[in-house]
């Protein structure tokens, strides 16, 4: 896969993406990660990507020209077009059902935000697909980018560890993960639930389903719901 992230501040991508497994993906070619400056497209003197709002209010709207020209120029540099991803607060969450079809793509190339928010004809113009990661509001898109590229990433084939596995994860299914506990055994008076360390692989599978339905139950209630309409048969098992 080939990510292009479009950003005025490329630097703070260094970190993120030279650690872990974003960075052995890159290195093992799983992923080509290619940033890019908005503000080079910029065409006046003074480099400027974003401008006042038509029809008045507070802040500053990014300019389509310097975004357009940008997209367009990373678009020459590979045979697929990619698909055009615009992280905003008023973008369709990012949920794991997204974070795997976005996994499915050969290219995406994400747009990063800054300031009140983008020219609308940037996402029409160019049938952009607008995602927030979460109903809250950051100063820009490029933590939000980060989080994508992370989820996204680590879904690849490949990416994760032998050890490792994305398949138990929270949200793979519509659950919350089980509780976890390593040695030692006793710590600080806590102790591990005797049926982790009994070796009766049927009751832990049973033990961790049902602490599974039970965390979601009490901290997502929402995803509850949505699991029992998915899953009556499991409702029925857990009242019998
Ligand atoms: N930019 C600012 N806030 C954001 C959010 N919640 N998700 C995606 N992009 C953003």
């Amino acid at each position: 896969m080939r990510i292009d992230v479009l950003t005025l501040f490329p630097e703070m991508f260094g970190s993120p993406l030279s650690h872990s497994i974003l960075k052995r993906a890159q290195e093992q070619g799983i992923v080509e990660i290619v940033l890019s400056n908005i503000r080079n497209f910029a065409t006046d003197n003074y480099r400027k990507v974003d401008d006042k709002p038509y029809g008045g209010g507070p802040g500053m709207v990014m300019m389509p020209g310097p975004v357009f020209d940008c997209v367009e120029h990373v678009q020459t540099q590979a045979s697929e077009p990619g698909h055009v991803i615009l992280l905003t607060p008023q973008g369709i969450p990012l949920t794991q059902d997204k974070v795997v079809q976005l996994s499915r793509l050969g290219r995406l190339i994400l747009v990063a935000g800054r300031y009140e928010g983008f020219d609308e004809r940037i996402r029409t113009g160019l049938g952009a697909e607008a995602v927030s990661i979460g109903d809250y509001v950051l100063s820009g898109g490029e933590l939000a980018a980060m989080v994508l590229i992370d989820a996204v990433v680590r879904l690849l084939p490949g990416a994760l560890g032998d050890g490792d596995s994305a398949a138990d994860d929270s949200h793979s299914d519509g659950l919350l993960e089980y509780p976890h506990y390593t040695r030692p055994e006793e710590f600080r008076g806590m102790r591990v639930p005797a049926i982790l360390s009994g070796g009766d692989h049927g009751k832990i599978a049973q033990w961790r389903q049902e602490q599974r339905l039970e965390r979601t139950r009490l901290w997502r209630p929402d995803l509850y719901e949505k699991y029992l309409k998915n899953n009556p048969v499991q409702e029925k098992k857990k009242k019998s």
